[in-house]
């Protein structure tokens, strides 16, 4: 199925019917990389933009294009000149265009992808920015979930840690939301609540969710997303000292639970290495899954699927 749209910025431009079509083109995806890859994107070349540090996200996209048969060409870390130049994102995106078939980019302002996709020769992918979305994330624990529970109706998901800057979930939410019957717990601390913009989304769509402050009221439910508290947004450095490891998840939370533990990762000490033993632990098999869903949304937006 060919997407409605040329590039992706938000998941609130995602329709259930547009994430399930994602969803399905990455289960196939799994099973090229099995048979060792696929010649689907030959010939074409992704752009990788990363103005903020990044690992897994910028590996998977480019693992994803490499298994397509496609080429990365990228620009990552402080050595983008460009950006210490002082060129404006519209330029970089009619320069970088000029190169690409596609461009992926991760920038720290809130907003930048909108304006890059907005003059973009060619389909665009926010990696992520600032405190604003990150699309393909979303779509990655969106398979996961469905992996690991077999469903996304019903679920009931409780969210822990910094909610306020982290955008995997603000994006997860306003997709996971397009599903019957989801309810949400958001644990933070109320410095860190979830932001407006996604309370407002759960009301207009009657979701229900509940905020708390403990881990403890959090553990009934199908999953535990962790996240990190987003140090490089914090203006007051005692503030995010302050709040860092409010939440630390041990095995002893979710051991004989029938819970599934999610983070995007990096952790940074939210989750003790005790749970990565235990089967509630598929923050590692979403890593993987990052993969598969990549392949799949950069074929779509290539028009080749
Ligand atoms: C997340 C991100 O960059 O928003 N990581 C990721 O993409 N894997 C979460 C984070 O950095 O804490």
């Amino acid at each position: 199925m060919s997407l409605p749209f040329r590039h992706l910025t938000s998941t609130k431009q995602l329709t259930r019917s547009d994430t399930d079509a994602i969803l399905t083109a990455a289960a196939d995806m799994e099973k090229v990389i099995v048979k060792g890859g696929t010649d689907l994107l030959k010939g074409k070349i992704l752009a990788s933009l990363f103005y903020e540090p990044s690992t897994r996200t910028r590996l998977s996209f480019e693992t994803a294009m490499h298994r397509l048969g496609g080429r990365v060409i990228t620009a990552d870390g402080l050595q983008f000149s460009s950006l210490y130049k002082g060129e404006s994102i519209e330029d970089t995106m009619m320069v970088v265009g000029q190169y690409a078939d596609i461009i992926a980019m991760r920038h720290p302002e809130q907003g930048s992808a909108d304006r890059a996709a907005a003059v973009s020769p060619v389909p665009f992918i926010n990696a992520g920015d600032g405190p604003g979305q990150h699309p393909t994330q979303a779509l990655l624990d969106m398979f996961t979930i469905l992996k690991e529970r077999g469903t996304l109706d019903g679920i009931h998901i409780t969210m822990v840690g910094d909610l306020k800057f982290g955008r995997t979930v603000h994006s997860l939410s306003f997709l996971l939301g397009l599903y019957k019957d989801v309810s949400f717990t958001l644990v933070s601390p109320k410095e860190l609540k979830m932001p407006e913009k996604v309370t407002s989304f759960y009301k207009e769509k009657n979701i229900t969710f509940t905020e708390v402050e403990s881990i403890e009221e959090g553990l009934d439910a199908d999953v535990l997303y962790m996240t990190r508290v987003q140090k490089e947004r914090f203006t007051d450095s005692s503030e995010y000292e302050r709040l860092k490891l409010k939440y630390i998840l041990k095995a002893s939370h979710v051991k004989g639970r029938d819970i599934t533990v999610l983070h995007p990762l990096p952790r940074v000490g939210e989750i003790v290495t005790d749970v990565d033993q235990l089967t509630n632990a598929a923050y590692f098999r979403q890593v993987k899954n990052g993969v598969a869903t990549r392949m799949a949304l950069l074929a779509m937006l290539l028009g080749k699927l």
